[in-house]
């Protein structure tokens, strides 16, 4: 059930349904689709959210986003909503626990037939060329299940492939920007020298909700290369360093460390030590160029519009420290 008027929000170009929008990469795609001026809906599961999500719903909708109750995992309500609301474009952010609901809101948008563009949640890696070891290969796999149905079922699409977000990666945190960088010692994946992308949440949003009207990125992978993040371990170290004016000791995180804390399999720790293998020993983000005839990257889309650097997000860090 819907709680706004039938005729939905004032037009003012297209019509996006933001999925997971409070959720925390989800709330990054909202905002930046309301500073677009795109009509935005947001779906939420809760009729009672908890006072935090609560607020973060009541903020939305003093921008102009318009709230919708309801599960992806209804196909009836969700072919209701997509064409009571008209809407052109689908960004799904839900969490890795739920990737496989997005199968029914494929079918959904695939029996409706209105939606022009469908990013499903992916906001990470390329999946079907990292390989992570398990339990992060299970949640890879699914988000590969996702991309065949959308393929087959001949939705448009875009693949939002991000990398890291900037933020201090600890291989133990699912939700890192929520941390701050060490203050007492930092942990080094095996030699550190292994370069990874970090994009802050912002610019996702920002990057996703361009791409997500963008004729060239049509059935495309985009992927997230800013060139002025792209650290290794040791870089970040020494970034960090110097915004504290501090030294701090370094402490290696062999290989086989990073497989034991994922072969816990302790959820969704685990599946972060997976990744943390993944990006920063086996080198997932940085083994292959971008050069397929359906990939694109997005600097090369907008080449005028800067990304924030990891400096820059530090100093906003130690800006809340002091
Ligand atoms: N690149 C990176 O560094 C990075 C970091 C984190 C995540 N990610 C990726 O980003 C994506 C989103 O992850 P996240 O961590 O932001 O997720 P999250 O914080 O757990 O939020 C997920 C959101 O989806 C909603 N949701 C889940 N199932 C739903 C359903 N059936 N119907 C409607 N809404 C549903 C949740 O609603 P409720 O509030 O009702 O539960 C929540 O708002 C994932 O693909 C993840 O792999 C990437």
């Amino acid at each position: 059930m819907s709680l706004f008027p039938p005729n939905g929000p004032e037009e003012k170009g297209s019509r996006f349904l933001i999925i997971g929008a409070i959720g925390f990469i989800g709330q990054f795609i909202a905002e930046a689709s309301l500073a677009s001026g795109q009509s935005t809906y947001i779906l939420s599961r809760a009729a009672a959210p908890c006072p935090s999500k609560a607020k973060a719903i009541k903020a939305f909708e003093d921008q102009g986003a318009i709230l919708v109750h309801g599960s992806i995992d209804d196909q009836e309500f969700m072919e209701k909503t997509l064409k009571e609301h008209k809407i052109d474009t689908v960004i799904s952010a839900v969490g890795g626990g739920n990737l496989i609901d997005q199968l029914i809101l494929i079918r959904a948008i695939k029996a409706v037939g209105n939606v022009k563009r469908l990013l499903p949640s992916e906001f990470g890696h390329d999946v079907d060329r990292a390989d992570p070891v398990e339990p992060g290969l299970t949640m890879y796999n699914e988000k590969r299940r996702v991309r065949r149905l959308i393929e087959e079922s001949k939705i448009p699409y875009t693949y939002i492939c991000c990398n890291s977000i900037a933020s201090w990666p600890y291989y133990d945190n699912t939700h890192p920007s929520e941390v701050l960088p060490p203050l007492d010692h930092f942990q080094i994946y095996g030699d550190g020298n292994v370069k990874a992308y970090f994009v802050a949440g912002p610019d996702i949003g920002k990057f996703t909700i361009k791409a997500a009207e963008d004729i060239r990125t049509l059935n495309k992978i985009v992927h997230f290369r800013p060139t002025c993040n792209f650290l290794n371990m040791n870089e970040l170290s020494c970034l960090w360093e110097k915004k504290i004016g501090r030294t701090l000791p370094r402490v290696m995180v062999s290989e086989d460390d990073l497989l034991a804390a994922a072969q816990e399999n302790i959820i969704p720790q685990s599946i972060v030590a997976s990744f943390t293998h993944d990006i920063f020993i086996k080198g997932c983000q940085i083994n292959f160029s971008i050069d397929g005839p359906n990939e694109i990257e997005v600097s090369s889309l907008y080449p005028d519009e800067p990304f924030q650097t990891m400096e820059e997000c530090f100093n906003e860090i130690v800006g809340k420290i002091e």
